[in-house]
């Protein structure tokens, strides 16, 4: 089966309101309705408002955030919540990020708890995975992405697991200028299909994108996007400047 591909541009710590409304523009100028693949923008939390007005001609494109605190509310200082996200009117919610993960020191527990409460506020969790350049040379990958979904998945039901995406991002791949072969995304998607497979059976593994992120560009995009069992992309810099993103959306 083929999916429909999820080209998504994850803006990190980059574009607030005003450049987002300049980019908007020059992007949508030249990027007719597209049927054959879903669009996701994953702006800062305090751009997805305007991120989302600016789309409001363009309801197919989706729009998300970067993460969400594991509590619906408290005294939290500084957090976001899911219920947050979902009135703003956002769709998808980035989880376990490697930059969240490696740089912010969030551990598999908490992706537990955030790929729950996002699934329980029926908006997308899209939960990434990737293992770090050492463990790469430690011949450890698939021990490691397998650890990181069983995580992300472990308080889902199965109903809760056909809703969400995956993202496989190799650390070594992000942001480095250093991409995946189309070879090894393939072969670590396939780690990650036959895990789906044995926790939810065929069909359901079988619905559920999966991205592959780290490195991408409108060089290397559309070859990526043909490689067996990757269903999209995730894309950082190269989603920051709107000629650029431009291209990769219609790779
Ligand atoms: P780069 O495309 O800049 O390597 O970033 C990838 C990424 O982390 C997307 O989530």
């Amino acid at each position: 089966m083929h999916l429909k591909p999820v080209i998504a541009a994850n803006w990190k710590l980059n574009h607030g309101p005003t450049d987002a409304k300049a980019f908007l523009q020059r992007f949508l100028a030249q990027t007719p309705k597209l049927n054959d693949r879903t669009l996701v923008f994953l702006p800062s939390a305090l751009t997805v408002t305007t991120v989302i007005d600016g789309l409001r001609e363009r309801p197919e494109i989706w729009v998300g955030v970067q993460n969400v605190h594991s509590e619906a509310q408290g005294a939290f200082t500084g957090e976001n919540s899911v219920l947050m996200a979902r009135d703003a009117g956002a769709r998808v919610v980035l989880v376990g990020h490697s930059e969240r993960r490696h740089v912010f020191g969030e551990t598999d527990s908490q992706t537990t708890a955030k790929m729950a409460m996002i699934a329980q506020a029926r908006l997308v969790p899209m939960l990434c995975v990737g293992e770090l350049l050492a463990e790469r040379e430690a011949g450890r990958t698939a021990e490691v992405v397998e650890r990181q979904l069983a995580a992300g998945l472990a308080g889902l039901d199965d109903q809760q697991i056909a809703t969400i995406m995956l993202a496989y991002e190799p650390v070594w791949a992000i942001g480095t200028g250093r991409t995946a072969t189309p070879q090894d995304a393939s072969e670590i998607h396939g780690v990650l299909r036959r895990a789906l497979i044995s926790r939810v059976g065929e069909k359901v593994a079988g619905s559920i994108p999966i991205l592959y992120g780290g490195s991408v560009n409108r060089g290397n995009a559309s070859q990526l996007l043909a490689a067996p069992d990757v269903d999209g992309l995730l894309v950082g810099g190269a989603s920051l400047e709107a000629d650029s993103w431009a291209s990769i959306a219609r790779a």
